[in-house]
């Protein structure tokens, strides 16, 4: 799976800051990806984005969790190897190591998204605490970043509307296991 996407931008004036955008809306290649919540869904989307070759960074509440996330997905990259890989055990470990290089864990949500091209939200399942998180980054990520919520439930709109990114906010629903199967709802 490769995350490449094209922003297409309204120019609706001739302001300097409609051209600039206007400019922007090249195609934008994502190479670093924050993914936030290392749960179920978080973990599993990490692994994926990690194993296409991102670089990645996963971020959640406590190192403790952190580090539960990361043996998971350790356990989870043998089982995809072994199958994918049956014949060819060398090879295998090659993309164990190269995967596991890709990604790297933090507790800081701030800090991270100020380098990244796309986050994938997937924490808790709750409006008023996804609104705040994606309200707090917004402040933080550079124009160019994507914002993407992977909630089950919620209307994409109203988390957009905590944001000030409306036209780069979407959904990315995955599905469980996420690195087993392969739909993905955008
Ligand atoms: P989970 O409970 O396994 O994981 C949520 C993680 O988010 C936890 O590790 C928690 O510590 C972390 N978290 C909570 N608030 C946070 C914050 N403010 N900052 C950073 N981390 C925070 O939940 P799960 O199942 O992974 O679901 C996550 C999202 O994915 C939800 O929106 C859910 O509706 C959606 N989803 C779940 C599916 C499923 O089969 N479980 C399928 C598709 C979507």
């Amino acid at each position: 799976m490769a995350f490449a996407t094209r922003q297409f931008v309204r120019a609706a004036s001739s302001s300097s800051a409609a051209a600039a955008a206007t400019a922007a809306a090249k195609k934008l290649i994502v190479k670093h990806v924050t993914v936030i919540g290392g749960g179920l869904m978080g973990a599993g989307i990490a692994q994926v984005a990690a194993a296409s070759g991102h670089t990645v960074v996963l971020v959640d509440q406590s190192d403790e969790i952190l580090k539960k996330s990361t043996k998971g997905i350790e356990e989870s990259l043998k089982r995809v190897t072994k199958k994918k890989f049956a014949d060819k055990p060398e090879a295998g470990a090659d993309f164990i190591e190269k995967t596991l290089k890709n990604l790297t864990t933090s507790t800081d949500a701030v800090s991270v998204v100020h380098s990244t091209d796309l986050v994938i939200e997937a924490i808790v399942e709750n409006q008023e605490i996804k609104n705040e998180l994606f309200k707090r980054l917004d402040k933080f990520a550079p124009e160019h970043t994507i914002f993407t919520s992977n909630t089950s439930s919620l209307q994409i709109t109203q988390l957009a509307n905590s944001t000030t990114r409306q036209d780069r906010f979407g959904g990315l629903h995955f599905f469980n296991p996420v690195p087993v199967m392969k739909l993905v709802e955008v």
